[in-house]
């Protein structure tokens, strides 16, 4: 109960925004975010064999597949109104340079063909790193000290990206933070015949733990250390502005920010700061948390999906690379 000595300001009662949520039409018609399918694009992970469909644990719903069953799940996204799958690849021989990500008949130069045959109209995006290619599971070649050695690793950066590019990738993404990776690879794609193949560089990448999930998915979990020395401190936000600008002059043609809901400032400032598209990385851990706590029934696995999609595309975000993008597009429908 109100006490009777209090009194509503006249002022507060001037403007009234409720007005504008009283009716779920009106709702509908001053929403100033709105979902689409195009917003989404899905992750893939290949690996060898057949008939292979493995249910990643930490992720419900995702799978680790053989090329027949990435085939399928491509056709399946394409039929979903899906624009774009990225595609990630679990070898089954490893080394130290990691050089199974450039073979001919790699695990995703196999895969890509699959997915151009079974759907032709799906966009078919390369995550370009090392990681679950090497031995050591860091994202290039060491040093003695068992850093990654920056200027080699580019050069294997280039011949990765030519090589998915020869078996039909048709944006290359590259993961790995390395400095002046964006240059290496758009010189490698030029020199051969590759000019016209856009690059989404994971500009902003942080050194995050929500990327554990994926790594039990891509098998590439660090054999001793972390990734700190070259992805970036989850401290930084100016760093992070340097890295996107740094990597649209060296010719990004899209950048993206990674984690996403724990980045949403950085998001939303990279969106005011660039004039490229932006997009943002939902990772395993996001997805991971939403699961866990929907299955427990603590939280309304279709509302959450959405809202945090929402809000990452309300944050700036041009597309959402997500593993709810099958369901987010079902429920778009
Ligand atoms: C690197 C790569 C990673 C992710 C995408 N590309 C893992 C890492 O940097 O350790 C993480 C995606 C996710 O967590 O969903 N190849």
């Amino acid at each position: 109960m109100i006490d009777d000595a209090f009194e509503i300001p006249e002022h507060a009662l001037v403007a009234r925004p409720r007005r504008l949520r009283s009716h779920p039409a009106l709702r509908r018609m001053v929403r100033e975010t709105t979902l689409t399918r195009n917003d989404l694009v899905l992750p893939l992970f290949a690996v060898p064999g057949g008939g292979v469909r493995k249910e990643v644990s930490s992720m419900p719903g995702v799978f680790q597949e053989s090329i027949e069953k990435i085939a399928e799940s491509a056709r399946e996204a394409q039929d979903l109104g899906i624009p774009a799958v990225i595609l990630f690849g679990i070898p089954s021989e490893k080394d130290a340079e990691g050089s199974p990500s450039w073979a001919t008949n790699g695990i995703v130069q196999r895969a890509l063909e699959a997915v151009s045959k079974a759907a032709p109209e799906l966009l078919r995006i390369v995550d370009l790193c090392f990681c679950e290619y090497t031995d050591h599971g860091h994202c290039g070649v060491l040093t003695a000290e068992g850093d990654v050695d920056n200027d080699p690793t580019l050069v294997n950066l280039a011949r990765q990206a030519v090589s998915l590019a020869g078996a039909g990738a048709q944006v290359i993404a590259p993961s790995g933070m390395m400095d002046g990776m964006v240059a290496a690879i758009r010189d490698g794609l030029d020199e051969h015949d590759h000019e016209g193949l856009p690059i989404l560089s994971y500009a902003a990448k942080y050194a995050s733990s929500f990327y554990g999930p994926f790594r039990d998915a891509a098998d590439s979990t660090p054999a001793f250390g972390d990734r700190r020395t070259y992805q970036q401190d989850p401290s930084n936000a100016e760093e992070a502005l340097r890295e996107v600008r740094m990597d649209i002059e060296q010719g990004a043609d899209m950048v993206m920010v990674k984690p996403a809901m724990p980045c949403l400032d950085i998001v939303q400032r990279v969106w005011s700061m660039v004039d490229v598209p932006l997009g943002a990385y939902q990772v395993s851990g996001e997805y991971a948390m939403l699961k866990a706590a929907s299955a427990r029934g603590w939280l309304d696995e279709e509302r959450v999906m959405e809202e945090s999609l929402v809000a990452i595309k309300r944050a700036g975000a041009d597309f959402i690379l997500t593993y709810y993008a099958r369901e987010m597009a079902r429920r778009l429908r």
